[in-house]
């Protein structure tokens, strides 16, 4: 819809599957009889363009632009510095201006959930939450300051001894901000309302190239064209049928679509409960339910609100507001969040077909075990009834998700029970579970057995046993989490039976009235079990971030140490921002997509191209014979691949659409080799490692664990990351016709690579070729070498066709063939003394490479380097090791294998704390580097900072008093327990060696006095052009307005190295302050002849005394080196320093988590731009909570990626980040090696996100120390849900494993 026809390419394109939000656009219709226009978020990839007929699409164009005026939400959200790359921010702006249409002064919960379907990768929502608050309802117990403007309006007055400066809480300021004038909004358009009320209903059909869409308006035409078409879907959100479509190739000729027949939406009140049209939205029943709890009596509405309870996390609001009752009824995956409860309910549905209306019970359709059962294809749903609840009936829905919210659930659950009059003695019970295997399945068995018994515990125990017994969950079906799902399915019932338990209890409390019992002694349920009860909520967060403000001398003009708002800021949040997808399309382009290996180790014996090459505008197919390294050539001109997801071949064509349907034409015969090797295990047992391998070494340490009192050993697994930026892979490679020029558009983190690679290609020299990068949409370490061999593909096809090409990668396609961050093993031998001194340790490193080196080696020896974190540790000895296996190449990814080494090492710091009785953080001051010292290859470093940064962190955190209260909590509460871990970190800075540090500036002033600044970084979201616009504007002392910058390319600057590591600022910095140096220099005698002159004046002085207005900086790197043989160097620059204090509460039934509480201190040196730099912080902290606690690849036993979308797998989103979040810089901290003193930023903060997987252990370690399960035990990354069910190990876990033979006790 948008990018080619009417050019509005403000809105994204992220994942095509509705699990995103980047696509979030607000639909407007207008209904003629209510004279009412309903305002509602959607989101664009999945809306079919037939079922927009007679309403209004806004875009983020049409609710502002840089050319009119910019809204409210596009100031706030740019000014309160919540864009970084910018790619989501389109769709957050949507989702933000639709709730505004519909409510201008939301409260916060409404805000909150109307993020819920929007993610970002860059910032960690944070500063988004910030822009959002501002136009919330200041609740009147709220303090309107801290609580929903946590920013905190006024600047703390403190000074510090060293500089005296003030210590600032402000990034933005709200007076900048224009007010929100809900008059100003776009209208509906007028025509649209003439045509609702003038124009007759009538059915609609549109017809396309391959399908037909129809939409009746009456229920005997939907029933005709049923009875025609038993096949055809109905179509009413697409939100099922579309991904169908979409990914997985089902094709439908016929849709029909049902939404605007009248009886298919109608809502009427019975005496018995609700009658809900099928073709309501989610969003819409959600609303009826929650008036209809307001309006009846609590004994009525409790199928209400366990329906309520569901749709709360059900999917974001884009989707509920599309997605209809019926489809989610109908379209019955087992993932349904609906049907196990409407079914327990006794929800009824009434069908129809031609000539015949009948109702059946919701749970029959799940009657025969698959799902399959009585709705014919010709049948349509026309609406459901949802019951009331009797007296002496109690209702419960429960749900586990890999997040908790926008994510299908692992398992799900709806119970019901209803009693005898007066008695707790069960009359009716029905259980239904969603999740577990391929539909809703029925406890049938378990609760006919238990009709007749008393609501206690021996039923709770028969109960159990009887819910496993009749819910077989088949290893190979579920393929995984089996046990998970099995304790979920007895812990959701152990739920229930509490819940039950409490009303009973508090029934005998009003009124006496259960026969069967004296109330005195009827248990209820203990105060320590109650607060299970209660699930957890997304809360809008209070935050608060701390910096040192500048000193009162600086110039006003002088931008550095203040926080500037992104120099993009305002165009992301309008949509002009351009992205390569958003380049307009050249004359002739042709489109590119990937045929790619399905088997992890295979030799190719044919392609067979020729159907593919027959389909509809189909130009050719790029295969390895075009001179490019696509599948693996071997000397006897074999092709073989080494991992599913290795580029075989391209199709190119002259559509998107057309490519890729000819891509699944391709057909490819493999011979599988052997061995396959996935693991880090299998690649041991092979042998089959890249080489070298690398190994560190000081003291002795053998002779060491001979004289410690103690010693462990351990290991722990941590899994990989996608980088999931949000802009896919993307390049357009444009010939130019003459002299073999190429332009390439690229979003790549190093352009130069790119331009060697795609010269090497094309046999051309390299001054042929330019790329160009004027932003990219995420990179974090993913769009380097990968990117280079696309782009390199994009070229061939260009030049073999002479016709531009596009290549922009489907988000699965991009999971699947980039790799990502390296899955690790860390083993470990730590000796100790019974003091909690650290004397010796061995650990190695097993790296998971995949198949080929790419920065494989590079990761290892960072991780080597860094592994000490922030301990002295006499006597160590580290390896580690690349393991070559059948995996796509895995890469360089923020903190470049620090994140999974120091988590090895915080891993035994913990184990040691066990075996000492000490705690962590007594065994981390013990052993954390204290005074000048050298770390393990003999490089120097002051430890000042890192202890004061642990210091302040305590202090901020209040650390002791709030582990007393977690101490406190766990007391009395044992189904939830709370836990705190403060966590130390030294980043070490640098790239190794000083040619990879080197950095070139280009700077012009023309001669009206404006400056075009260009550079070799890359803008990738973390600021850097913004920040060296700053440095630009210090030191030609102009403002900020005068300087541009327009892209970073090989053609104005050469050889650039990549943005990597943390550098960009720093070595571009350099440059930039070079290049205007020297500018300077040449002005300065055009100056002291008119000092009183203005940059104007001097300017054209310059030119006319034929001054050169044009200067390159350079800056050639930092002294670095490492030599490996010797064990010993100096390959870092400079070191940073944080501490992290995380807290979290557990629900030990579920595993589920809630992120309570961080507190961060970082030095960073003087920040250039606190905003920018606090940004980076908190997005790599929520990103490193991503990797410890959520984000999970998930492989086939052949090799193929499973989890290849947001849908499969879970990126933080607004309800992971942590209720309370405060980040402060380190105050009076000098950096002597670096631009204006300050820090490379943008890795360090991902470590810290550590703090809250040792706050998980810490609370696991609490329920296994009051369970008195005293065994060592081990957590792996990422700690999700189901690892931590199971290590809070219980009656339920051991029924489970089939060890639990002694009776459940009712309370534990
Ligand atoms: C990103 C995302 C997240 C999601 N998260 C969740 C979640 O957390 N929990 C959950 O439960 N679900 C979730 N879903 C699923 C979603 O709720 C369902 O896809 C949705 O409710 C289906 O409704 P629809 O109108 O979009 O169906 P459509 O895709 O339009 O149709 C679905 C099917 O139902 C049939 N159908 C529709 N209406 C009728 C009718 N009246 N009579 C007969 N047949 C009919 C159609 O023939 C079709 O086969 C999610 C979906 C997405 C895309
Ligand atoms: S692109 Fe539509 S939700 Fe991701
Ligand atoms: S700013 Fe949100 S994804 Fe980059």
């Amino acid at each position: 819809m948008t990018a080619f026809s009417v050019r509005l390419t403000g809105t994204k394109y992220g994942c095509g599957g509705g699990g995103c939000g980047a696509c979030t656009v607000m639909i407007s219709t207008y209904e003629p009889t209510s004279k009412k226009i309903r305002h509602y978020s959607a989101n664009a990839c999945l809306l079919p363009i037939c079922s927009l007929y007679g309403a209004a699409v806004t875009t983020v164009e049409g609710v502002g632009s840089t050319k009119t005026r910019i809204h409210p939400v596009q100031e706030r959200l740019a000014k309160c510095h919540g864009s970084q790359c910018g790619f989501c921010s389109p769709g957050m702006v949507m989702s933000i201006y639709t709730l505004l249409r519909n409510n201008p002064e939301p409260t916060s919960e409404q805000m909150i959930a109307a993020l819920a379907g929007n993610l970002c990768r860059c910032t960690g929502y944070r500063p988004i939450l910030d822009a959002c608050k501002t136009f919330c309802k200041v609740r009147s117990n709220d303090d309107k300051n801290t609580r929903l403007c946590p920013l905190v309006w006024r600047t703390v007055g403190k000074k510090n001894n060293f500089f005296s400066h003030k210590i600032s809480t402000r990034l933005f300021s709200t007076d900048e901000f224009q007010p929100l004038d809900p008059t100003q909004e776009l209208i509906f358009p007028p025509e649209l309302m003439r045509m609702a009320e003038n124009q007759p209903k009538r059915t609609l059909v549109f017809c396309g190239e391959r399908m037909t869409w129809i939409s009746p308006v009456s229920l005997d035409e939907l029933l005709d064209l049923k009875a025609a078409h038993p096949k055809a879907p109905l179509v009413v959100g697409n939100t099922s049928v579309g991904p169908e479509m979409k990914f997985r190739g089902v094709f439908h000729p016929i849709v029909i679509a049902p939404a605007r027949i009248l009886d298919l939406n109608v809502v009427t009140h019975m005496d018995d409960g609700l009658t809900l049209g099928a073709a309501c939205s989610l969003s819409l029943v959600k609303d009826i339910l929650t008036n209809a709890i307001s309006e009846f009596p609590e004994e009525k509405t409790k199928v209400f609100c366990a329906v309520l309870q569901q749709l709360r996390t059900l999917g974001g609001e884009q989707i509920r507001n599309v997605a209809s009752l019926g489809g989610n009824i109908i379209s019955r995956k087992s993932t349904s969040d609906l049907n196990p409860v409407l079914a327990a309910s006794n929800c009824v549905l009434n069908l129809a077909s031609k000539g015949r209306k009948r109702q059946i019970p919701l749970s029959d359709i799940f009657a025969d075990g698959v799902g399959n059962n009585t709705i014919t294809s010709e049948e349509i749903l026309v609406s459901v009834h949802i019951p009331h609840s009797r007296k002496g009936e109690y209702v419960s829905a429960f749900r586990q998700a890999p997040r908790r919210e926008n994510a299908l659930p692992i398992t799900n659950a709806g119970m019901r029970v209803l009693f005898e009059d007066g008695t707790d003695i069960i009359k009716d019970l029905s259980i239904f579970y969603g999740g577990a295997i391929s539909t809703t399945i029925c406890a049938k068995q378990t609760c006919w057995t238990l009709i007749g018994r008393h609501w206690n515990e021996q039923m709770l125990d028969e109960a159990c046993r009887l819910l496993l017994q009749e819910i077989a969950l088949p290893g190979s079906a579920s393929g995984e989490k089996v046990d998970y799902k099995k304790t979920l399915i007895v812990s959701f019932f152990y739920r229930f039976f509490l819940e039950v338990l409490q009303s009973l209890k508090k029934m005998v409390n009003y009124n006496n009235s259960l026969l069967f019992q004296d109330p005195c002694h009827y248990p209820g349920v203990p105060m320590e079990y109650r607060s299970v009860l209660q699930d957890f909520q997304t809360k809008m967060p209070q935050s608060i971030q701390i910096y040192q403000d500048i000193d009162p001398s600086q110039s006003p003009q002088d931008p550095v140490g203040r926080p500037i708002m992104h120099q993009s800021g305002i165009m992301h949040a309008t949509g002009e921002a351009v992205y390569v997808d958003d380049l307009p399309s050249v004359d002739g382009e042709l489109f590119l997509a990937v045929v790619t290996s399905s088997r992890a180790h295979a030799k190719i014996v044919s392609i067979d191209t020729s159907e593919a090459l027959q389909g509809p505008g189909v130009f050719d197919i790029i295969t390895a014979h075009d001179g490019i390294t696509l599948a693996i050539t071997h000397h006897d001109k074999v092709l073989t691949v080494i991992c599913v997801g290795q580029i075989v071949c391209a199709v190119v064509a002259d559509s998107d659409v057309h490519a890729k349907q000819a891509a699944a034409k391709v057909k490819i015969e493999y011979e599988v080799l052997e061995p396959v090797i996935l693991t880090i295990e299998e690649a041991i047992k092979h042998n089959s490692f890249f080489e070298p391998k690398r190994k560190l070494e000081q003291g002795n340490v053998d002779q060491a664990f001979e004289t410690v009192d103690n010693i462990i050993e351990g290991e722990i697994h941590i899994g990989g990351q996608e980088h999931f930026y949000m802009e896919t892979q993307s390049v357009l490679a444009v010939p130019k016709g003459e002299d073999k020029e190429m332009d390439v558009y690229v979003s790549t983190q190093h352009p130069a690579i790119i331009q060697e690679m795609v010269a090497a290609s094309l046999g051309v020299p390299a001054n042929r070729i330019m790329c160009h990068v004027k932003r990219v949409g995420g990179a974090f370490g993913g769009k380097l070498l990968k990117t280079g061999l696309l782009a390199s593909v994009a070229a061939v096809a260009a030049n073999k066709t002479s016709r531009a090409v596009r290549l922009i990668l489907s988000r699965g396609d991009d999971m699947l063939i980039t790799g990502g961050r390296h899955p690790f093993i860390g083993k470990y031998k730590v000796g100790f003394m019974n003091d909690g001194r650290i004397r010796a340790v061995d650990t190695k490193y097993y790296i998971n490479a995949g198949c080929t080196p790419d920065e494989s080696i590079l990761v290892a020896e960072v991780s080597l380097l860094k592994m000490d974190n922030a301990y002295k540790i006499p006597n160590l000895r580290c390896w580690a090791c690349a393991c070559k296996t059948n995996l796509p190449s895995n890469a360089a990814f923020r903190g470049f294998g620090f994140p999974q080494s120091a988590l090895v090492t915080e891993t035994w710091i913990t184990g040691v704390a066990d075996k000492t009785g000490l705690s962590p953080e007594k065994i981390r001051e013990i052993n954390m580097y204290k005074e000048n010292a050298q770390t393990h290859f003999k490089q120097k470093l002051d430890p000042q900072n890192l202890i004061r940064c642990w210091n302040e962190c305590m202090e901020k955190s209040a650390y002791y008093s709030r582990k007393t209260a977690v101490i406190e909590f766990n007391k009395q509460n044992y189904w939830k327990k709370k836990g705190i871990a403060i966590v130390p970190m030294k980043f070490p800075f640098g790239l190794g060696t000083r040619y990879l540090s080197q950095a070139a500036a280009l700077v012009h002033i023309y001669t009206d006095g404006s400056v075009l600044l260009t550079h070799g970084g890359i803008e990738m979201g973390q600021g850097i052009h913004t920040k060296m616009i700053q440095v630009a504007s210090r030191e030609l002392n102009i403002p900020m307005s005068r300087i541009h910058f327009c892209e970073t390319s090989t053609r104005t600057v050469p050889n650039a190295c990549a943005s990597v590591g943390s550098a960009g600022t720093d070595v571009n910095g350099m440059a930039v302050k070079d290049a205007c140096q020297t500018l300077l220099k040449r002005l300065q005698p055009i100056i002291n002849k008119n000092p009183k002159g203005t940059w104007n004046d001097w300017i054209k002085e310059a030119f006319e005394q034929s001054v050169s207005l044009s200067a390159t900086g350079y800056f050639r790197g930092y002294d670095e080196n490492m030599d490996w043989e010797k064990g010993e160097g100096q390959p870092f620059t400079y070191f940073l320093y944080g501490a992290a204090c995380s807290e979290v509460e557990i629900n030990c039934l579920t595993g589920d988590h809630k992120n309570l509480r961080t507190d961060i201190v970082m030095d960073i040196g003087c920040s250039i731009n606190p905003a920018v730099d606090i940004g980076q912080i908190e997005g790599a902290f929520v990103q490193g909570i991503g990797l410890y606690t959520m984000e999970e690849l998930k492989y086939s036993p052949e090799g193929v990626l499973c989890t290849r979308g947001p849908d499969q797998y879970k990126i933080p989103a607004v309800c992971d980040i942590p209720e309370q979040f405060s980040v402060s810089l380190l105050s009076s901290s000098q950096n002597p090696y670096a631009i204006y003193a300050s820090k490379g930023i943008g890795e360090a903060g991902l470590f810290l996100g550590c703090s809250v997987f040792f706050a998980l252990r810490d609370a696991v370690t609490s329920v296994r120390n009051e369970r008195g399960l005293k065994n060592t035990f081990s957590l792996n990354s990422p700690l999700t849900a189901e690892q931590i069910r199971a290590s809070c190990a219980d009656d339920f876990t051991e029924m489970v494993i089939g060890i639990g033979e002694r009776c459940l006790s009712v309370f534990g």
